[in-house]
């Protein structure tokens, strides 16, 4: 890795008290294929801490879900290698794990909701059966209990009518109902993190709001760490604590939510922002960022987004910019902040 490339936050080591829920560390996975080494991931650093909702946004191929399989240790690989990174949980680096001692942690302190529930359930077993399955595996319970905390489960989600649907199979629930099946798997053994993999996007968007807010509420509940991966900047504003936007397989801006929303530090957040429809703009013509995102076998020199971009200079086109703090205009302080834009200054201050 080249200086330029090298980011400039990673924190220095802490003991594992002190340690974030979860730290992930100049993480890069890259894939192997007939056409080459496609570079998914280059370089991210995120933290998360107990009852910390933490967005991942970016648009579709930009590494969002991959991240979340190099944490999870489900990563088809090959193709996939990780050639360098850490991914810390509680400290420890679950990338230098045994596959035994990250079984354990896997479903147990680190859980994961995926976006199609129809998939992830077993369509010939009933929700129940599923749901206790992960009580009789994990903590011994027997046929009776496991069907009773199945209910209960079913009740945390406010799935109506519990003891009667608990023999139901997936195809008879909607949608939404079936996602909330995939919270209650997910919350069953009262994980300390969920990575949530877009798990509203497959639903209508009232349906959408209410799984958000339910997750919301357990999460808070149980004080949970959330990682909640999205391309839709709408999904995450009520739910969010801090933003990490990414292009190319690296995170450009970081941000806490709100302030992301009033004043973007990166002119691709900007873009992202601006191709939101608005009621107060009904009619015009909405915005969109130009082109495509790149190749991942061939990825832009210098600054992967200056062919999209409408603030590109020549610098853009040698350069990769590093993640730097933002500050206000007088040096300032803005905690949480960070653009990997050679021009963030003159993107936040105008
Ligand atoms: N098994 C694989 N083999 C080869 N390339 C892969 C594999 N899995 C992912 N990729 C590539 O890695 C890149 C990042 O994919 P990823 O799934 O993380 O995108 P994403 O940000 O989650 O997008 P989306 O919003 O569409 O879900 C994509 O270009 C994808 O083609
Ligand atoms: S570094 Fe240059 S190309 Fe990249 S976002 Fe900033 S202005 Fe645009
Ligand atoms: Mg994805």
């Amino acid at each position: 890795m080249t200086t330029i490339e090298k980011q400039a936050d990673v924190p220095a080591p802490r003991s594992a008290e002190q340690a974030p829920l979860l730290e992930v560390r100049d993480l890069h996975v890259e894939f192997h294929t007939r056409e080459g080494v496609a570079k998914a991931v280059n370089g991210v650093n995120y933290t998360v801490e107990p009852g910390e909702t933490l967005a991942v946004l970016g648009e579709s191929g930009s590494g969002k879900s991959v991240t979340a399989q190099a944490i999870m240790g489900i990563l088809d690989m090959p193709p996939g290698r990780i050639p360098q990174g850490e991914v810390l949980f509680r400290g420890q680096d679950m990338l230098k794990m045994s596959n035994e001692e990250r079984r354990k942690i896997r479903g147990r302190k680190i859980a994961m909701i995926f976006q199609d529930a129809l998939s992830s359930l077993n369509p010939v077993l009933s929700v129940g059966y599923q749901l206790g399955e992960m009580f009789r595996v994990h903590q011994g319970a027997s046929r009776k209990e496991a069907k009773a905390k199945a209910i209960e489960l079913m009740d945390k989600v406010k799935i109506p009518a519990a003891k009667e649907r608990v023999n139901d199979y997936p195809h008879q629930f909607s949608g939404g109902m079936r996602q909330r099946i995939m919270i209650a798997m997910a919350l069953a053994l009262e994980p300390d993190l969920i990575i949530a993999d877009e798990p509203t996007t497959a639903l209508d968007v009232t349906v959408q709001a209410q799984v958000m807010d339910l997750l919301a509420e357990l999460q808070r509940e149980y004080n949970m760490g959330l990682i909640l991966i999205t391309h839709d900047l709408g999904v995450v504003a009520d739910v969010a604590d801090k933003i990490a936007v990414m292009y190319a397989g690296r995170i450009v801006e970081t941000a806490p939510v709100h302030e992301l929303y009033k004043r973007p530090a990166h002119p691709y957040t900007r873009g992202l922002l601006d191709s939101i429809p608005r009621l107060d703009q009904k009619g015009q013509e909405l915005y969109a960022i130009k082109g495509l995102p790149p190749n991942l076998l061939k990825i832009p020199s210098g600054c992967a987004f200056n062919p999209r971009c409408p603030k590109a200079q020549d610098i853009c086109r040698t350069e990769i910019p590093k993640l730097a703090p933002v500050t206000e205009r007088d040096g300032g302080e803005l905690v949480g902040r960070g653009s990997a834009c050679h021009f963030w200054k003159e993107t936040i201050h105008g």
